[in-house]
């Protein structure tokens, strides 16, 4: 499906472009943009991105898991604030570290903030870590690795649920440390997100998420939300 400039459009007649104007109300024949007519190319973008086609391209797949569906519960609220101000890009701290016990909602606030990025224009894509170092193996054998690590180090917005689950090989480690450590240098939207003690992290990857000029940790206490669900 994706998206399309609207035919009939009387602005764009069609193109999905128009020139913009200048500041003093001439037309700017050196440039083009969306065309912001309604119902024409920029609508049909935003609401593209709002489909759950497109969140799934971005490794989002439940629409529910939304911060107005997320419950600031006990030990739960500094890392709301934390994924609330990445979502606004209301802080200067890229990098975030969220870690807490089995069911304390990291998957929901990570698919929340991809979800909310990506609305924003920022293309960010969740990913958990497991099945990321699983693509990143078989992308030898098919001589992708270099297109994987370069892609996943200039996206916008990078999103890495449940690190430390499995044991990853060296060579998996080493290339999850290359894209940490190249995003870490350009200050670009990074979140991971952990069961384990911190003290358990490569130190590598735990040194770049403590500089604490670049980055945010935040601990949630709360007990598991999965059997409470059903009380509402
Ligand atoms: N504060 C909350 N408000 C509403 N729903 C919540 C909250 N916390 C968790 N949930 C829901 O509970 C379930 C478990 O949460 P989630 O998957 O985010 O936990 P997790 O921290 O990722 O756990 P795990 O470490 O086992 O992966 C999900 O369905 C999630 O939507
Ligand atoms: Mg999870
Ligand atoms: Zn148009």
């Amino acid at each position: 499906m994706g998206y399309a400039p609207n035919p009939l459009c009387s602005v764009c007649h069609g193109a999905g472009f128009v020139n913009p104007l200048t500041l003093d109300g001439r037309v700017d024949y050196s440039k083009y943009v969306i065309c912001p007519a309604p119902d024409c190319l920029a609508d049909s973008k935003q609401h593209y991105r709002e489909t759950g086609e497109y969140l799934e391209l971005k490794g989002v797949s439940s629409r529910l898991q939304t911060f107005s569906a997320f419950k600031v519960r006990q030990g739960t609220e500094k890392a709301v604030r934390a994924f609330h101000d990445l979502t606004r890009g209301n802080t200067d701290k890229a990098f975030l570290l969220c870690y807490g016990g089995n069911g304390c909602g990291k998957t929901h606030l990570c698919q929340a903030l991809t979800s909310e990025l990506d609305k924003r224009g920022i293309d960010a894509h969740y990913y958990s870590v497991p099945a990321l170092m699983r693509t990143l193996r078989e992308s030898i054998s098919t001589n992708n690795t270099d297109e994987w690590v370069k892609s996943l180090t200039l996206m916008g917005g990078l999103i890495l649920d449940d690190y430390g689950l499995g044991r990853e090989s060296d060579w998996t480690e080493g290339c999850l440390e290359e894209i940490i450590d190249a995003r870490w240098q350009e200050k670009r939207i990074t979140v991971l997100t952990t069961n384990r003690d911190l003290a358990e992290l490569s130190p590598r990857i735990r040194s770049r998420f403590s500089d604490a000029e670049m980055s945010v940790i935040v601990h949630i206490s709360a007990n598991d939300y999965r059997p409470v669900k059903r009380e509402g």
